[in-house]
């Protein structure tokens, strides 16, 4: 239960700290990298490699893990659209990112295909090329609603693969979590219309909350078992500040496994690169993989290459992040593209995050991005 204080002070300090593109504790060297000079490392050593673009902090669901109605209501004030980062905008950041060694991007939300004419920044980020001259792995995060109307068009922009997330097969505990009237049909239904329009294989994301949906771990394996899609469990985390995250509601990637296993045997399956978020098991019956991701048991933070670009403008170095780098300002003063990078090199050069491995010695009063701000 969210309290009417924990209401207000949400939105007091809803906004996470920003410190400005050209000053407090950051020094960008000009020129100290060069356009193209290959992947900035960061203190740990991880390079850059996956930007994760949120275009909208709006969504039309309110999962209560995500977006509590209490406190994502009527009256909340969603970002402006004058202050969210404009095509143009988002595709000269990221092809300054991509000179540098970014090959994945992601479109995500809230729920990107809220935002009018998606198409034409697919377009546009589809146009990027890696300095090898490789086009990059473009993709999108959706809660499904308009995909079936959109997957074509999307699909014909240039988006390579989808991924959609869906947290139960039962019409009553998917409306319950989702807090909204949209049946699972209608997302079923997207599922299939963007594996047709060349999505495929689709991954489809499911957050496995206890006494929730645990006891829909079974029936989404069964339906999406030998169908081609990849289900991905994912255990439920302490993102943000306002689901009220508690580990007790955690269901282990380990109990995940040995739930499916005692029906469908598992085998895992080798990682296809560094850094990957889920890990892939596949049935032994040739029926398909799965994937488990363990951000709370087992976190992957040795080797998260992954850089969030807010809606309005502001690197964030993880996703439990309490402050982002403005960039903004710099992509709308006319700075020149070296500035950008500069400013890119000296926010990611410094960044010593790993939240996932540092859960529970940090301290809890902590303020934390929302999920639905930077996206998953
Ligand atoms: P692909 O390999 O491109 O399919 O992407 P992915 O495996 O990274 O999957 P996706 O981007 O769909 O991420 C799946 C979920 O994992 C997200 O919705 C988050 O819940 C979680 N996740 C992704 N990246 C991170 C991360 O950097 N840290 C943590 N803690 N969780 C993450
Ligand atoms: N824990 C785990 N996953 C989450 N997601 C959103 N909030 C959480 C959370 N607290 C997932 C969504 C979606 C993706 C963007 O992130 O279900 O699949
Ligand atoms: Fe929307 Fe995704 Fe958050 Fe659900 S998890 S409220 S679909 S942004
Ligand atoms: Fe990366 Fe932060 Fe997630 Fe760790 S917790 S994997 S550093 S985003």
């Amino acid at each position: 239960m969210i309290s009417s204080m924990d209401k207000l002070m949400h939105q007091v300090t809803r906004k996470p700290r920003v410190v400005p593109a050209a000053g407090a504790g950051l020094v960008p060297v000009p020129g100290a990298v060069a356009p193209g000079a290959g992947p900035l490392h960061d203190q740990y050593r991880r390079p850059l490699r996956d930007l994760r673009i949120s275009i909208t902090d709006r969504c039309n669901f309110r999962c209560t893990y995500c977006m509590p109605r209490e406190i994502f209501g009527p009256d909340h004030a969603f970002l402006p659209r004058s202050s969210l980062l404009t095509f143009d905008e988002i595709t000269r950041f990221a092809r300054i990112a991509v000179d540098q060694g970014v090959q994945k991007i992601r479109l995500t939300g809230g729920e990107p295909l809220l935002r009018k004419d998606i198409e034409t920044l697919v377009a546009q980020l589809a146009a990027l090329r890696t300095p090898e001259g490789k086009p990059i792995d473009l993709t999108l995060t959706t809660n499904g609603t308009l995909l079936g109307i959109k997957a074509r068009a999307l699909h014909e922009a240039g988006l390579k693969r989808v991924t959609v997330s869906l947290d139960a097969l039962d019409n009553d505990i998917f409306t319950r979590m989702s807090d909204s009237k949209v049946q699972v049909k209608t997302i079923l239904d997207s599922i299939d219309q963007a594996a047709k329009a060349g999505l495929a294989p689709v991954k489809v994301n499911m957050v496995v909350r206890k006494g929730v949906n645990e006891d829909q771990i079974l029936p989404m394996a069964r339906y999406f078992r030998g169908t081609g899609h990849v289900l991905r469990f994912i255990e439920f985390m302490d993102v943000g500040d306002t689901n009220g995250w508690n580990f007790s509601e955690v269901v282990t990637g380990a109990e995940i496994i040995e739930r499916l296993s005692a029906e469908f045997p598992l085998e895992p399956v080798q990682a296809e690169y560094r850094g990957e978020v889920a890990k892939g098991w596949r049935y032994t019956d040739g029926q398909g993989e799965i994937g488990i991701i363990t951000s709370v048991t087992q976190p992957f933070c040795g080797d998260c290459t992954r850089l969030r670009l807010s809606p309005e403008g502001q690197l964030f170095l993880c996703l439990f992040a309490s402050q982002g780098y403005d960039v903004r300002e710099l992509l709308r003063n006319g700075s020149s593209d070296q500035q950008v990078l500069d400013h890119l090199a000296a926010v990611w050069g410094q960044r010593n995050d790993r939240y996932s491995e540092q859960r529970g010695q940090l301290s809890g009063s902590r303020k934390k991005i929302e999920m639905s701000y930077i996206g998953g």
